[in-house]
């Protein structure tokens, strides 16, 4: 495992202007006749001695089209058996400098490693040459996880016992109690950013949104950005202004997936803040301060249309799909309105969901049948409202084959 790439190599990428000083060729540090030879040569030695480039990489196919770039699966040239995703890092919109983004997303995958979070194998580059103006492209490169749990769910074939079910949530779980452990928010989870391997091992993906967190130092609240994570998997105290939040935020988008693992779409698809709000409190029950003493101190409480009278129906709703009571109840203390009441991710673990049968059990197995990876990207919309805005256009259709795995492009 390699990550040597210092945030100071990053940065230097478009301040440094080559040729502007030393003289790593024997050139004079200001001349303008450095050839072109020389610049690059320069710029290898001098500017990202460990950085490797992408070369050592060969691209198979694209796997994703995201926010903030385009992911694609490649294979090592120097070990054809291993597979890695590879995700652009956007340069467009920076006129200097590496992107404040992607540094802050690099820092937190170097501090996580755990068996639930995706592994960030290291920071590769294009070679900087007179035809992209020794601007290289910067790829944050990942072990490669066959399936993400968006696609997954899209895939009617692709059936989950109980048991099955028990061991994506407490995976999923698990990396939330890791992260959180060690004061990050993840602010971003949906069922695209869970990627699974194909012998059944969870990883929290999709660090782009993440931040440090610290409780509150002598009772002075965080100022935290408010509008973070994707519309239906936010929770309530966002949607309200809450800007001194903490856990509890990925713990209501874990409740979302947890839901989504049987009604197989996401389970509150509203189109605006309002209108998802209004979906809340239609399943979760009407948003006041006898349920939630603090939420009047919210900046958008009195603003946002609260619908009224509201019973909560958590359990109501989804017990036709969940149909086990306890995935019902640990469900129910998941979507709680108030985030102080919210379960934590050691508190979920502890829930007999988990501990009565069937017990969480391996899902090597049912993956086995299905060796077509399905990403998000790739599948079919599941939802007549996606959210997701796709830049490019999707592929054609075709399928490319290796090792007994296929990528489906459509
Ligand atoms: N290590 C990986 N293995 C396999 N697929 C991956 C990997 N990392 C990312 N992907 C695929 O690429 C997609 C986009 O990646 P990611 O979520 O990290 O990027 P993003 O630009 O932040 O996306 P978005 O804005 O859609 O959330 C994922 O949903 C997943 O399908
Ligand atoms: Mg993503």
């Amino acid at each position: 495992m390699k990550m040597q790439t210092s945030s100071r190599d990053l940065e230097h990428n478009q301040n440094h202007h080559p040729g502007s000083s030393g003289s790593a060729t024997g050139t004079h540090p200001h001349s303008t006749t450095m050839n072109m030879r020389d610049k690059e040569k320069y710029i290898e030695t001098f500017l990202f001695p460990n950085c490797d480039l992408t070369e050592k990489y060969e691209k198979v196919t694209k796997i994703g089209q995201g926010t903030f770039g385009e992911v694609f699966k490649a294979r090592d040239k120097s070990n054809p058996k291993k597979f890695v995703a590879m995700k652009k890092v956007l340069m467009d919109n920076e006129k200097e400098g590496f992107p404040i983004t992607a540094l802050r997303e690099i820092r937190i995958l170097q501090l996580l490693k755990h068996e639930n979070v995706v592994n960030l194998i290291e920071i590769c580059r294009t070679q900087a040459s007179q035809h992209n103006r020794y601007r290289s492209t910067f790829y944050l490169v990942f072990d490669f996880c066959e399936h993400d749990l968006a696609g997954l769910l899209s895939n009617v074939n692709v059936k989950f016992s109980l048991g099955e079910i028990k061991k994506v949530v407490q995976q999923l779980l698990n990396g939330l109690y890791y992260i959180h452990s060690n004061k990050i928010l993840h602010r971003d989870m949906k069922a695209a950013n869970v990627l699974i391997t194909k012998n059944g091992v969870l990883k929290l993906a999709d660090f782009g949104l993440a931040r440090a967190f610290s409780t509150n130092k002598s009772g002075v609240p965080n100022r935290f950005t408010n509008r973070v994570v994707t519309l239906w998997y936010r929770p309530p105290e966002l949607l309200l202004g809450e800007r001194n939040y903490g856990p509890p935020v990925d713990l209501w988008g874990a409740g979302c997936i947890m839901a989504e693992m049987w009604t197989r779409s996401p389970i509150m698809q509203g189109n605006s803040e309002q209108h998802q709000l209004t979906l809340i409190s239609q399943l979760c029950g009407s948003i006041t301060p006898a349920v939630w003493p603090t939420v009047e101190t919210l900046d958008l409480y009195k603003k946002m249309d609260m619908p009224q009278k509201q019973k909560r129906k958590v359990k109501e709703r989804l017990t036709p799909y969940l149909k086990d009571p306890y995935a019902c109840d640990l469900l129910d203390k998941l979507l709680v309105l108030d985030p102080s009441k919210r379960a934590d991710a050691d508190t979920a673990l502890n829930h007999d969901f988990f501990w009565t049968d069937p017990m969480p059990c391996d899902l090597g197995k049912m993956l086995g049948n299905h060796t077509t990876s399905m990403f998000e990207f790739l599948a079919p919309p599941r939802r007549a409202n996606q959210m997701r805005h796709h830049s490019m256009p999707r592929p054609a259709a075709s399928t490319i084959t290796d090792g007994g795995y296929q990528d489906r492009v459509f």
